[in-house]
């Protein structure tokens, strides 16, 4: 019997569980949870005996990978794969797949109500600022970007975008302004709202030099990844312009100086809560466990990323 393990450290919502297991239950599979654990020693012992494998963030790495003795799959239900030793799962024959768009509108919805949380002085009653009118650019214009342009010309927001993996016309078509260059974006915006992956091109890209040309009242939102900052750049932008804030969903290294010295500038969440929605979790864990079972049963390889 086919068993698949569902691991993630934050869980998915019960409602979504229960999807899942549903579909698995369908096709005759076997389904292991593992939830909220704390020690990577516990995935070891999991994927052990499982031949499929769902995880969100949760690190499948080489160590997990070699682990799975009988692991033919793994699907990380959300967008970036960051968190999968591609190299050690092709190495071992373990297709991975990603499920894109499935918690898209989840990311989106938390940047753009951080926007507004900030923009509010995080709600304490004192005198803040309007979206409406100020310019916004998405770095990066996919699913989560997308959404968020829809959003902000909702707000009444001027939306820039810069990707050079999809076609000017196609930007145009979202209603969103194309730039030539990335610079072009940061020198337009006040608000800069990040949705590039993390890999080898991206990680410390966003540096003093680029941050220092965005405009008086400068907000970056992060809903991407903390290894895309640089977090010196980051720290100089904080102490040299004073204008600088900084939105993100996952709490930087660097957030313990930021937190002493540059109050009411920024706004981290606890943990990273982009996804975390009921709404993602169906979305993202169904079409996790669908691509599973057509996998196992048809060796449908759709979304695979290795
Ligand atoms: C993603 O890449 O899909 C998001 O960062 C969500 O990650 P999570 O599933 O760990 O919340």
């Amino acid at each position: 019997m086919t068993k698949v393990l569902v691991a993630t450290e934050k869980p998915f919502a019960p409602v979504a569980i229960k999807g899942i297991r549903e579909i698995f239950d369908n096709a005759g599979f076997e389904l292991k949870l593992l939830e909220k654990y704390t020690d990577p020693s516990e995935l070891i012992k999991a994927v052990a005996d499982v031949d499929a494998m769902i995880i969100r963030s949760d690190k499948a790495d080489r160590e997990v990978i070699e682990a799975g003795k009988n692991l033919k799959i793994v699907v990380r239900a959300g967008a970036g794969y960051d968190n999968i030793d591609l190299t050690a799962a092709t190495e071992h024959n373990v297709v991975a797949m990603n499920t894109p768009g499935q918690n898209s509108n989840a990311v989106a919805e938390l940047a753009m109500g951080m926007m507004v949380f900030l923009a509010r002085n995080q709600f304490n009653g004192s005198s803040g600022t309007e979206l409406k009118g100020k310019k916004i650019g998405i770095h990066a214009f996919g699913h989560v970007g997308q959404l968020v342009g829809q959003i902000a010309k909702g707000f009444g927001m001027e939306v820039f975008a810069f990707d050079p993996f999809i076609a000017d016309e196609k930007i145009a078509d979202f209603g969103a302004k194309p730039v030539l260059s990335v610079e072009s974006l940061y020198t337009e915006c006040q608000y800069v709202s990040l949705h590039i992956p993390a890999n080898e091109q991206t990680k410390k890209s966003i540096n003093f030099e680029l941050l220092s040309k965005m405009p008086a009242g400068a907000t970056l939102v992060n809903t991407a990844r903390k290894e895309v900052i640089d977090e010196e750049g980051l720290l100089r932008m904080f102490t040299e312009r004073k204008d600088f804030k900084y939105i993100s969903d996952i709490v930087p290294d660097c957030k313990e100086e930021i937190v002493k010295n540059y109050e009411g500038r920024y706004f981290f969440t606890p943990k990273k809560m982009g996804a975390q929605t009921s709404e993602a979790n169906i979305n993202a864990g169904l079409a996790a466990a669908r691509q599973i079972v057509n996998f196992i049963e048809k060796g449908d390889t759709t979304f695979r990323v290795n």
